[in-house]
């Protein structure tokens, strides 16, 4: 087999057997397959597609590429939750100790952030001591004892996928919808779980801008996941402003915390809320939605859910006491409100653009060794819909250096777009594809 014929056959429009796949992904993976074939091959693919069954193949190939974690030492339905990710999406945080207080096995791995979107890890980190670096030996004795446990991926895990990854984004070939569903899945697949609860973002802070494109992706990883034998429900959410009102990695962890006391912000506590009771029914807790959200809601009034936070925090090396006094969280030393230049709604909160203020005060990396600053960040006052006067608090910043406080300052005030036409909050949840 040559790739040069497989690079062919994909121009011409044709489609890829398991074996070409196989063959392509083995020895890209190796290293016998050299950069600029494969560079060719996944142009090759955005222009022409990939049908359901090559994209199955792929995704396997990648998952099967390193290590697929064997989670068989845990009892009970594993599930996993992946969001495609956002601007202010803690949602892990407070979501794994919800459902871990309802019985759900959570064995998780997680990612750190790039670029303008957040990682669980950086945000977990806000916790003294806490480290995702645990052995598998760990993490399988943490699900079982405790219920839940989150370690950071591994290099073994999906390695096709880390080495295609970083080809497509410097060759403009991230956002073809195959490329981008395989390679999410290949990692959930390869992380062992038995059923899988995606969060696919839509809208300005999103991969998918278009509504359209988000439930495209949601399907055909949905569509992935059964065809591989696992569980897979989708639930598209809205990514146009930020999630809840903070972003920055500990005031994130805070934002978390005051969830799981039942003080949260309305459309945080929905996705919680939504996502949990999937996992609630896919792990066999709850036969209805509506049951998995009363016992999630219940695990909030009893701080059964505030508890095994901090269980696990403990468990994973850190501060426990943190989850119950968020003082003692990573906290800026400016603390500095952004007033409303002028009186109107706020008609659009460009999503993106807010993450980017959190990255300009230090709360993200530019690149993969940059070291991040997790005390500061943003705290929105005002999101769409609001109604200010001359002089409200549309935010709140927190930073450590004055010079970034104001470029961020200038930067997020151009980000509120504030005029006279009435505006609606739109919901969180878009859908769910089942
Ligand atoms: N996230 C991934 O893991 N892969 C993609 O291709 C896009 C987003």
């Amino acid at each position: 087999m040559r790739m040069y014929d497989l690079i062919m056959k994909k121009r011409n429009g044709g489609a890829l057997s398991k074996e070409e796949i196989d063959f392509m992904v083995e020895g890209y993976t190796k290293g016998d397959i050299p950069d600029y074939q494969m560079s060719a091959m996944m142009m090759a693919v955005y222009f022409v597609g990939m049908n359901a069954e090559e994209t199955l193949h792929l995704t396997m190939a990648m998952a099967q590429s390193g290590d697929m974690l064997d989670l068989s030492g845990i009892q009970g339905i594993k599930v996993d939750k992946h969001s495609t990710g956002g601007v202010g999406d803690k949602t892990s945080l407070a979501l794994a100790p919800m459902t871990a207080a309802c019985g759900v096995k959570i064995a998780k791995m997680s990612g750190r952030g790039l670029g303008h979107t957040g990682g669980t890890i950086d945000k977990l980190e806000s916790f003294e001591g806490f480290s995702t670096a645990i052995s598998t030996e760990t993490f399988i004795r943490n699900v079982n004892d405790i219920g839940i446990a989150i370690m950071g991926q591994t290099k073994e895990l999906a390695p096709a996928d880390k080495l295609l990854y970083a080809l497509r984004d410097v060759t403009a070939t991230v956002d073809n919808m195959s490329l981008i569903a395989s390679s999410i899945m290949s990692k959930k697949l390869a992380a062992g779980a038995d059923a899988i609860v995606l969060d696919v973002k839509t809208g300005s802070g999103a991969f998918m801008k278009q509504e359209k494109d988000a439930f495209g992706l949601a399907k055909e990883m949905v569509q992935i996941g059964k065809n591989a034998g696992r569980n897979t429900i989708a639930v598209v959410s809205d990514m146009d402003q930020p999630l809840g009102r903070a972003v920055g990695n500990a005031l994130e962890v805070k934002e978390a915390i005051e969830t799981l006391k039942g003080k949260g912000p309305e459309d945080f506590t929905e996705l919680c809320l939504t996502l949990g009771s999937l996992m609630l029914c896919l792990a066999g807790c709850a036969r209805t939605q509506e049951e998995g959200r009363e016992m999630l809601k219940k695990s909030i009034a009893d701080g059964s859910a505030l508890d095994k936070l901090a269980e696990f925090v403990k468990a994973q090396g850190g501060n426990e006491k943190m989850v119950y006094d968020t003082s003692l969280l990573p906290a800026a030393r400016i603390v500095e409100p952004l007033p409303a230049p002028k009186e109107g709604y706020i008609e659009k909160l460009v999503c993106d653009e807010v993450g980017i203020c959190s990255l300009i005060l230090g709360g993200g990396r530019e690149t993969k060794e940059s070291a991040i600053d997790l005390s500061v960040g943003i705290v929105l006052e005002k999101k769409v819909g609001d109604y200010v006067k001359k002089g409200d608090v549309l935010a709140v910043l927190h930073a450590n250096d004055r010079e970034k406080l104001k470029e961020a300052s200038n930067r997020l005030l151009l980000a509120y777009q504030i005029g006279e036409k009435e505006t609606k909050e739109g919901p969180v949840i878009v859908g769910i594809v089942k």
